[in-house]
């Protein structure tokens, strides 16, 4: 399938920069939000990221203006009707994310691929909710998606191939690296990132050492570009939360029990750089 026209649900961080890249890319880009503010803040996240981009001499401002005339705006969700890819990237809950498959089914063409941004929740659950499981996929971009390579692509257990070879070449567009992931609780990103994230909170959470020495042994020590506890503040503590849950209940398995201190942040609306406050505080 020929894919022209790309409607991206959900205008936060996850959302806004797919919306970005997949405009850069030459797609007609749709980007949806049920709120006109997330809109507005998703769009001048869009725009900052390209003005900086024409400042460091990395794209002209031509390309610039060409991208962001390609990106339409949108609250009204029969956009999805123009769309030959949707990619939701909502929050992470299954009832928000089956409900709104079943609504995009209804509006889309019988030919419009059906793609999840979600970073643990099972994609074929996700597809269970539409009369079209064969085309749906899961497309896990990384943050902050203008600057990360991967794209994790989840085949559900219904995909179709023709479908996997479509987003593969998408992604390739896009001038990201895909890689075939089946389909299991944080498939591979987060079920090697958060277990270490988990645990890097509970040598916090068991005083073996400052929260500054944790992130600097593996910063300097494994050459991981942040520490565990900075990025889980850039990730979001209630996402860690919520992808911990998913791994614990998809697995059965303590072995991925969330770390009490965790739980107790994400209480505390302690979430990270978006609430200006999680392991640390942020202006
Ligand atoms: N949006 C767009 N571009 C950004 C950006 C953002 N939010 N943040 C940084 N950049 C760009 C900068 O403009 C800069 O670009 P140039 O090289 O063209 O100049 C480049 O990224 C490097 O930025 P900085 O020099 O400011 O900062 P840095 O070298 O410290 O890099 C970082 C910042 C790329 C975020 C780096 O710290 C990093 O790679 N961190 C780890 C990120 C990571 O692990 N992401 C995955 C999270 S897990 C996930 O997303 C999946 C999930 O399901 C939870």
């Amino acid at each position: 399938m020929d894919v022209k026209t790309i409607m991206v649900v959900g205008a936060g961080q996850m959302g806004s920069g797919i919306a970005q890249v997949c405009a850069v890319a030459g797609y007609q880009v749709f980007l949806y939000d049920i709120s006109e503010a997330q809109l507005d803040k998703g769009i001048a996240n869009i725009e900052k990221g390209l003005a900086r981009q024409v400042e460091k001499g990395k794209m002209t401002a031509v390309d610039k203006d060409a991208a962001l005339a390609r990106l339409a705006r949108s609250t009204d969700l029969h956009a999805a009707a123009e769309a030959d890819l949707v990619i939701e990237a909502v929050v992470e809950n299954m009832d928000v994310k089956t409900k709104l498959f079943a609504e995009l089914d209804a509006l889309a063409r019988p030919e419009t691929i059906l793609a999840s941004n979600t970073s643990s929740l099972p994609i074929t659950e996700i597809a269970a909710a539409t009369k079209r499981p064969e085309k749906v996929i899961g497309m896990h971009f990384m943050n902050p998606v203008p600057v990360m390579k991967l794209v994790e692509i989840i085949r559900g257990l219904a995909t179709a191939d023709d479908v996997y070879e479509t987003i593969e070449a998408v992604a390739r567009k896009l001038g990201k690296v895909p890689v075939e992931v089946n389909d299991f609780p944080g498939f591979i990103s987060n079920r090697v990132l958060m277990p270490m994230i988990n645990e890097a909170i509970y040598a916090l959470y068991e005083g073996v050492a400052t929260k500054e020495a944790i992130d600097e042994v593996m910063k300097l020590g494994m050459n991981h570009p942040m520490g565990p506890l900075t990025l889980a503040d850039f990730i979001g503590l209630d996402t860690c939360l919520y992808i911990m849950e998913t791994l614990h209940e998809g697995f059965g398995d303590d072995k991925y029990r969330p770390c009490p201190l965790l739980r107790k942040y994400v209480k505390a609306g302690w979430l990270g750089r978006k609430t200006g406050r999680g392991f640390y505080t942020y202006e």
